[in-house]
């Protein structure tokens, strides 16, 4: 049996990725925030804002949110819909550090849980969430059937998982200015703002070793959900998914 998983363009063994994944977030965590910022030049807010709008929170929801990083959807969620209850789940304890204390400044205390683990590895209620988030952080994860097992058994019946991640434009053109911008710009912004070139190469390398979003679809469907779709957002790089737990 293969036991090599991408690790950006490399293959790692399945064992060595978690490790190797959270060193990459740990060392950019201080700079997380204004690295998306820089990166994205600012457009990653808009598209949080369209996941937001397509996962069609609902007053008093109780919702998980994966690979919360340093907790932008949870305060993006919280702040339109302050009665949720929000579970924010990471493996990087440094992140989710991150994610704490900035709902905390922000004054939401209550009804939030935080779980220090891999979605492969975490142990959620069965049956619990009517609603699970993950934003560009399902392209880490080490064991996407496993994490999709889990978090579909997590899910209520009728309730959704929504993923937003980078995908590469089918355009030639687009794909061209992509990957110029995602394999030479991203790393060296990296250096720039954080001093940090590698873990940069790593995460713009990550996007573009990638499934496509047909791909991802398959294995939602693989683990269950259905009325599986996505949408491009506008330009193509960031593709919104939603399956549903019937
Ligand atoms: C690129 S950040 C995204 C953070 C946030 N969702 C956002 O959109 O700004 C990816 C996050 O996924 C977390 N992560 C990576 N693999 C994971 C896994 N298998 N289980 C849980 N969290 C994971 C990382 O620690 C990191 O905080």
């Amino acid at each position: 049996m293969d036991n090599k998983v991408n690790f950006g363009s490399k293959k790692v063994d399945i064992k060595e990725k978690p490790k190797l994944v959270s060193g990459i977030f740990s060392s950019v965590s201080n700079k997380y925030d204004l690295m998306n910022d820089a990166m994205s030049l600012g457009l990653h807010r808009a598209w949080k804002e369209k996941m937001y709008m397509v996962s069609k929170a609902q007053d008093n929801e109780e919702i998980l949110d994966i690979a919360t990083g340093t907790g932008d959807i949870a305060l993006k969620f919280l702040k339109k819909r302050d009665n949720i209850k929000l579970t924010c789940l990471d493996e990087n304890s440094e992140m989710l550090q991150l994610c704490k204390d900035r709902l905390i400044d922000n004054g939401f205390i209550e009804n939030i849980k935080f779980n220090n683990s891999s979605i492969e590895k975490a142990e959620l209620n069965k049956d619990k969430y009517s609603l699970a988030t993950i934003a560009f952080g399902f392209r880490n994860f080490t064991d996407h059937k496993n994490a999709l097992k889990n978090i579909y058994e997590s899910i209520t019946p009728g309730g959704r998982l929504v993923i937003m991640e980078f995908t590469t434009p089918a355009n030639n053109v687009l794909k061209n200015i992509f990957e110029k911008y995602t394999h030479l710009v991203i790393p060296k912004i990296g250096k720039l703002l954080a001093n940090d070139y590698d873990s940069y190469k790593y995460l713009a390398e990550s996007i573009t070793s990638f499934f496509s979003p047909s791909e991802v679809s398959d294995m939602l469907e693989n683990a269950g959900f259905e009325s599986v779709r996505y949408e491009y957002l506008p330009g193509n790089m960031v593709t919104i998914h939603v399956g549903y737990k019937c």
